[in-house]
């Protein structure tokens, strides 16, 4: 077998069907037959998986993910190489609710609370990395994914950097690590370089859009997106969505300040401001 179809095996699992497809290779639903267990298995395509680079990298992805059990982190239970096909896989927990990315865009927005609530689920998950020195690098809705209740979790710790042990965690490439649209401005400029209030950032330009419907800076045009995220020309979100309380405008200002040292300081005191702010509406 030289790849996944569905209907067939892959080690002790039955493949359902493909569950989507990302930059380094596609997602497939898995089940053991006759037991109520599925799973969601991540395969690095062929090409990728000939450079040694991409494949050590994507070991990495699913190894810093395992040390760490969050209720909001996507559960990675085994990584490896399968014998007989030779594909490299990551075995995770499989999320039934899709991504953020697929509910904005069947809903656009989302109700205030159901919004702050996704922050605070990943701020939570935020805190448990930064603890660790740790930052992740690639806060996006495609992958934020919901499980079943609806709890938020992130995947993907593939490009997540752990303090102090340069090189561990990184790409060894010089590609910008990230996905432009989400990157604080310091992370622009030196992915290697950022903290966890880069993380803050992105996750500021998601809550953004789960609220707006739409980024804070549109458009696909590299250049003027970094000046103005630079610039730190964010809109007010209460120009979108006059039902913003003015404690939740504030939060998604502090989160997307171009400055770190103005930004939302750490993943703790975000959980705060959101519990504060939503006490407030009850
Ligand atoms: N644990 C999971 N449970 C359910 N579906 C998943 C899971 N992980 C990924 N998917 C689905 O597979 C798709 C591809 O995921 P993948 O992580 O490979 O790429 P991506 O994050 O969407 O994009 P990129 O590779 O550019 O970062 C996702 O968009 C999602 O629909
Ligand atoms: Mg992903």
């Amino acid at each position: 077998m030289t790849s996944l179809r569905p209907g067939g095996s892959f080690g002790d699992y039955k493949v359902v069907r493909l569950l989507g497809k990302g930059s380094t290779g596609s997602v497939w639903l898995l089940e053991i037959p006759g037991r109520d267990r599925r799973c969601a298995a991540k395969i690095l395509s062929r090409d990728l998986a000939r450079d040694h680079a991409h494949r050590s990298m994507f070991m990495r992805e699913a190894v810093s993910a395992m040390e760490i059990r969050h209720p909001n982190l996507v559960r990675v239970y085994d990584v490896g190489e399968d014998p007989e096909t030779e594909l490299c896989y990551i075995l995770m927990e499989y999320a039934s609710g899709g991504t953020l990315a697929d509910k904005l865009k069947k809903e656009k927005r989302l109700p205030v609370q159901q919004a702050a609530s996704v922050v605070r689920s990943i701020a939570s998950l935020l805190d448990e990395l930064s603890s660790r020195g740790m930052v992740h690098r690639d806060i996006k809705p495609g992958n934020i994914l919901f499980a079943d209740g609806g709890v938020a979790k992130l995947s993907d710790l593939g490009i997540v950097r752990s303090n102090g042990q340069s090189g561990a965690f990184c790409r060894s490439d010089a590609r910008m690590m990230g996905t432009p649209a989400y990157m604080a401005p310091e992370q622009m400029l030196d992915s290697e370089a950022v903290d966890i209030r880069a993380d803050i950032y992105s996750l500021g330009v998601v809550f953004f859009e789960m609220l707006a419907g739409r980024r804070p800076f549109s458009g696909s045009d590299m250049i003027r997106l970094v000046a103005r995220s630079v610039a730190g020309e964010v809109p007010d979100i209460r120009d979108f969505r006059p039902d913003v309380s003015e404690s939740i405008a504030n939060i998604v200002r502090m989160m997307c300040a171009p400055n770190a040292e103005e930004r939302v300081r750490s993943p703790h005191s975000l959980v705060s401001l959101i519990d504060w702010a939503l006490k407030e509406v009850e």
